[in-house]
């Protein structure tokens, strides 16, 4: 079942004087429970993509079908409501809260919004949470400065499948941690994934990263997708320059791929 369908859509910028075309046509479909890896050079578009989805930034034009409804169109409260099912988590979430604010709050701020539980059952939803994504219930008194990089990540993690989403779009959500703790994000996204059926857009420069979690991927260059086909096979023997030059920043691949080949 198609869960997202993006056609056409187009973003440009102008800052100071200069207009640059961040998305040109971008054009995919995302099935419910699938992952879509989305992978490009830097500046190729993914986050403009990312964000234009999540509705931070207006497209310029195209279109966005998510869960059968045009996804642009909406606004105000259809809007909020609908956000429900389509949750976010970047590199640093959490760094646009109020850092005084305890991890509880920001967890159940989204139980709120979007009644997802009565009240008087918020709290044990916040602790099952937590529990969910590996921390004790003790840390929702703490305050979200007060806890490090890898638990900041599951935190937004945990918020972001509080209201029950159908679609994650994360940007280079496991980027700025470390192999082992990378490694263990992306096992329990995956993990929630098998559980929830939940969709992720997932984007990262690293196609390592993507390697490990995505059923395909696409390659984004200059606001285009320029390729797009199973992960194996994109990885594997991948068809445009974009792809070829990301999986060469990998070596772990590129072997990979060598043993594959016989080479
Ligand atoms: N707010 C903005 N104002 C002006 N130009 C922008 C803005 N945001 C992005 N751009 C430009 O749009 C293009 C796409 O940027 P974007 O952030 O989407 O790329 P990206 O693929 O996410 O790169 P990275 O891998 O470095 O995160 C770039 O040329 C960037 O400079
Ligand atoms: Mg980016």
């Amino acid at each position: 079942m198609t869960l997202l369908d993006v056609e056409n859509l187009s973003k440009r910028y102008t800052s100071g004087g200069r207009a640059v075309t961040a998305l040109d046509g971008v054009s995919l479909t995302l099935s419910a429970g699938e992952t879509l890896g989305l992978a490009g050079a830097s500046g190729s578009g993914k986050s403009t993509l990312a964000r234009v989805l999540t509705r931070l930034v207006p497209a310029d034009g195209g279109a966005v079908r998510f869960g059968g409804e045009d996804w642009l169109a909406l606004s105000g409260g259809r809007l909020r409501r609908r956000r429900a099912k389509m949750q976010m988590v970047f590199q640093d979430v959490l760094g646009a809260f109020n850092p005084r604010a305890t991890v509880a709050s920001v967890i159940a701020d989204p139980l709120r919004i979007h009644a997802v539980v009565p009240r008087a059952e918020r709290e044990r939803e916040v602790a099952a949470l937590l529990d969910r994504v590996g921390l004790p219930a003790s840390y929702g008194a703490r305050s979200i400065r007060d806890v490090s990089g890898g638990q900041r990540q599951r935190i937004a993690i945990a918020r972001a499948i509080a209201s029950r989403p159908a679609l994650i779009v994360l940007d280079e959500a496991v980027s700025a941690l470390d192999v082992s703790l990378r490694e263990k994000i992306l096992e329990l996204l995956v993990a929630l994934q098998e559980e929830r059926g939940i969709a992720y857009l997932f984007v990262s420069h690293d196609l390592a990263v993507l390697a490990a979690v995505s059923h395909r991927i696409a390659v984004m260059e200059a606001g285009r997708i320029v390729e797009t086909g199973p992960a194996a096979r994109v990885i594997g023997d991948p068809q445009s320059s974009a792809a070829r030059a990301l999986v060469r920043a990998v070596p772990r691949l590129l072997i990979e791929q060598e043993n594959r080949n016989g080479v």
